[in-house]
């Protein structure tokens, strides 16, 4: 076989980035974010000044009203004291414990234990089942106070976890040492800090936000928060979050109670409310204190979208009041906050800040504070919301409502309103999908291939590159791109040269958009060196094999670079068809070769299918995995099979959108359906941007291994017979003028002999008779032992076909609807449109047993 290219769409993952909240995942765009040039805040220093009140005068209202949000309800409330001489979190001398709570909405400790431990809106980057399960020792709280020198200090620690989260034991703790905090009379400034390297509060317990089923319990549960919150921005002296790391979701919203926010300009600071890419919104007072912080457009930028930015970019947003460089040591986080403290509680140092807030403010206010400038811009981003959204993702647009409404009204009140329509997000199927696919996602990073699998993974690098085609030259770029030395190898220095250009051009694009520094775009472009022999490729740690898709052309490959590559090289293939086992027993070490393939463009699309031959190790399946994710991609383990994964659950689907048009239907009707169910695009679109050719031959492949299961629609042979490849010619279902194509007439007329006229089908038939295919093929997958399990080929369809992530997954989707009603359809559809819709013994099992894919027993491979 010749070269070949992947059925799939290339465009999902940019697509889908701009249709909707995306699920979470580290592409390589995402790790490039960097700020404007010349756009760097000079590094401010303290001026020592003479102190202020809050130094010397009254501690019992809050001095440091920097913050623009401060309102009747942030004022200190009415306390009852209860003298608790020996327990006291905070360590203040008088040993006072406050019994009530601030707000009189503030639940009681033991409502507030419960129902924090079910309530949490906002996110986390840790597991949340191991984040919930959590014992925590008594001696270890994930919350402590300490003080120094009339300082004092709250120190995140979630025990035995890299982040911190909010759960309910942290909220508790910090709730009561709160309680302390506000009688302390003997503190002058408090900082909020984390203990953990490159994290501060990564957001809530996911568990919680998964188990309110109830509007009323997700209302309670933005409530808690608030209240918790809300006596941090009471406590009678200034506060200040110092930002280490991770700071998202809840962790910024207890920041945006405080004063002030300092952050450390380093890669692992973070900071956002990514609580729409989970179906809800930020319901800690994000929503509220954010707009009136830094602006509402600026906020709806971080709230809409769930960006993270990163210290500079908060700080040039007046998101934080001054950035700890990265130059300094780690431990000098604490030291440059005291520095920073200090200059807080002077008045010139409170001035300062406050000036370069209002100066920031200054530039919003025009639009901003005059009601008809505001109604305009809400309108704009209700807009583009919709049409981001496509009605599909409730979450921004009820993002929008909580921030007009609260801007129209005082914090309180805003915050009342956040919290009912967080009550509303949270309950919906939405939210409940998209935090499965984020459970599924934490799974996959922590998935080594097997379970078996114990030690050290290889790592890699410098890698070869065998082939300087459009896969070729698209990998080496992605190497480079994350610091991998590369030598990619060719047949002559034309092949190589086009290989290099291909790259340079990635390289190029991204300085532009401004994703790369242009000297950083050199520099990583500079890692990859040509050549027409195999020098350099001695000393690789790896081979990525990506020349023609021609299995005795590749086994010739594999043997030779078996005998020049070290002994403990990887050597690994991006075949989108041909077996890897077969290429393995080519060389003298099979079970260090493996299938590592990437889809077109390979700096796009965030899938790799890591191929397991018979013979590959565990250490080099885990290997490949670790190195996947090193790289920006998200992998699944496939087993070495015809079609691998995503392309023959995907070919069926696009087959049967092609026996639909022969049937009579229109191409608009038929992509519309498809793209209003929440793909990217059409099928007849996707042949489209996959090619005809392609498409043409990957049938061929998949009939050959299925049999007429999998018989392609003669529409296909008569579009390759014409000509008629797709996009890439200009013109296939579609004609293009430029990027966009409309559905081309001129096809109906080709296809005359084969098409029979028909009226137009029902929207959902069409739907269930292209999904139900792909579910069907699925289940097969399963029990065929391509994947080992559903939350695989859920990922693998998200991340490699962009299926919609709102709908939780091809097989979630599936177990929503019920597998005995699929059953049933299918079987109707068998009999109505032939054999290809009879359901798989897995289907009709779990349909028999009530059963679904993410509930029914594993599947036993031999
Ligand atoms: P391509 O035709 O663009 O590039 C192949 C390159 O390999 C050519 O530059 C050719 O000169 C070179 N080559 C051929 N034999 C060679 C040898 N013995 N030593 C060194 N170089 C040699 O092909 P493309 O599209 O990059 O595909 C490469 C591989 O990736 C194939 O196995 C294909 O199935 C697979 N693949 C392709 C995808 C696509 O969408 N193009 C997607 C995923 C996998």
């Amino acid at each position: 076989m010749s070269e070949d290219k992947d059925i799939k769409n290339e465009d999902s993952k940019t697509r889908h980035a701009e249709e909707a909240p995306a699920p979470i995942t580290d592409s390589p765009d995402d790790k490039s974010k960097e700020p404007e040039k010349g756009d760097a805040p000079q590094q401010e220093t303290a001026e020592v000044a003479t102190p202020n009140d809050e130094k010397t005068g009254s501690r019992k209202t809050r001095t440091a009203q920097a913050d623009s949000d401060s309102t009747k309800a942030e004022k200190a409330p009415t306390k009852k004291k209860t003298v608790e001489k020996a327990t006291s979190k905070t360590g203040a001398p008088k040993k006072k414990a406050v019994e009530k709570a601030v707000s009189k909405k503030e639940p009681s400790k033991k409502t507030e234990e419960t129902d924090a431990a079910k309530t949490e809106p906002a996110r986390t980057e840790e597991s949340p089942e191991t984040a919930a399960s959590e014992a925590v020792p008594v001696s270890s709280p994930p919350v402590h106070f300490e003080s120094k020198d009339e300082i004092g200090f709250v120190v995140f620690d979630t025990p035995g976890k890299p982040v911190n989260i909010f759960n309910e034991s942290m909220l508790r703790t910090l709730s009561e040492i709160l309680d302390e905090l506000l009688l302390n009379t003997e503190i002058k400034a408090l900082l909020f800090l984390s203990a953990k390297p490159g994290n501060f509060v990564a957001g809530a317990d996911i568990a919680m936000i998964r188990d309110i089923t109830d509007v009323e319990k997700g209302k309670e549960g933005a409530e808690i928060g608030h209240a918790i919150f809300g006596k941090i921005a009471a406590l009678p002296y200034p506060t200040c979050a110092v930002i280490d790391g991770v700071c998202l979701g809840g962790g910024l919203e207890l920041s945006l109670a405080c004063t002030y926010r300092i952050a450390r300009n380093t890669a692992a600071t973070k900071i956002g409310l990514p609580e729409v890419q989970l179906g809800i919104i930020p319901g800690w007072g994000g929503t509220q204190r954010l707009p009136r912080l830094i602006g509402i457009q600026k906020a709806l930028d971080l709230i809409l979208t769930g960006k993270r930015i990163d210290a500079k970019r908060a700080y040039r947003m007046g998101l934080v009041d001054q950035i700890i460089p990265d130059e300094f040591p780690e431990g000098y986080t604490r030291e440059a906050a005291l520095k920073f403290t200090s200059e807080m509680l002077t008045a010139a140092g409170k001035a300062r800040i406050l000036k370069r807030r209002e100066k920031k403010n200054l530039q919003t206010v025009l639009l901003e504070k005059n009601a008809l400038g505001r109604k305009v811009l809400f309108n704009q981003a209700r807009k583009k919301t919709s049409k981001a959204s496509k009605g599909h993702y409730p979450s921004p647009l009820k993002a929008l409502e909580a921030v007009e409404k609260g801007m129209n009204t005082d914090l309180r009140s805003g915050l009342e309103i956040e919290a009912k329509l967080l009550g509303e997000c949270i309950v919906s199927t939405v939210c409940k999908n998209l935090i499965h696919v984020f459970l599924l996602m934490e799974a996959n990073k922590k998935d080594t291939g097997s379970a078996a699998f114990e030690g050290d993974v290889q790592t890699f690098k410098k890698v070869g590159v065998l082939g300087a085609g459009i896969m070729g030259g698209g990998i080496a770029q992605v190497l480079a791109y994350n610091g991998i030395s590369v030598r990619m190898k060719d047949l002559n220095w034309q092949a190589v040269g086009a290989g290099l250009k291909q790259a340079s051009k990635i390289f190029t694009a991204a300085a532009k958009r401004r994703k790369l520094k242009p000297a950083e775009a050199k520099k990583k472009f500079g890692l990859i060196s040509g050549a027409v022999d195999f020098s350099g490729f001695e000393s690789s740690d790896m081979v990525i094999e990506a020349i023609v898709e021609n299995q005795d052309v590749k086994k010739k490959a594999f043997a030779e670079l078996d005998g020049i590559v070290q002994k403990d090289a990887l050597l690994v293939s991006n075949t989108s068809s041909l077996s890897v086992t077969e290429m393995a027993a080519a060389t003298s070490r099979p079970e260090q070769v493996a299938g590592l393939h990437f889809f077109n463009p390979v700096h796009k699309m965030p899938l790799v299918e890591i191929i397991q031959g018979k013979s590959s190790s565990a250490r080099t399946i885990a290997s490949l995995l670790a190195f996947s994710r090193k790289i920006g991609k998200t992998p699944i383990v496939v087993k070495d099979s015809a079609g691998f994964l995503v392309n023959r659950i995907l070919s069926p689907y696009m087959n049967e959108a092609a026996l639909l048009l022969q049937e009579g239907q229109k191409m608009d009707h038929i992509d519309q359906v498809l793209r209003a169910f929440g793909m990217p695009m059409g099928p007849l679109q996707l042949f489209d941007e996959v090619g005809i050719d392609v498409a043409h031959k990957v049938s061929g492949i998949l009939e050959h291994a299925f049999g007429d299961r999998v018989k392609a629609s003669p529409v296909i042979e008569k579009m390759f017979e014409a000509g008629r490849l797709g996009k890439k010619g200009g013109a296939g279902f579609y004609k293009y003028k430029g990027r966009d194509g409309k559905p081309d007439a001129k096809v109906y007329e080709l296809l005359k002999g084969i098409r029979t006229a028909g009226q137009e089908m029902a929207p959902s038939i069409i739907e269930e008779r292209c999904i139900y295919l792909m579910i069907n093929e699925a289940a097969r997958c399963l029990e065929d032992g391509v994947v080992r399990q559903p939350g695989d080929i859920d990922v693998g369809m998200i991340f490699g076909t962009g299926f919609p992530p709102f709908r939780g997954g091809l097989l979630h989707y599936a177990d929503s609807i019920g597998l005995d009603k699929i059953a049933h359809s299918l079987d109707q559809y068998a009999a109505q449109f032939g054999d290809r819709f009879k359901p798989a013994d897995k289907i009709i099992e779990m349909a028999k047993a009530g059963s679904g894919f993410y509930n029914s027993p594993a599947p036993n491979h031999s």
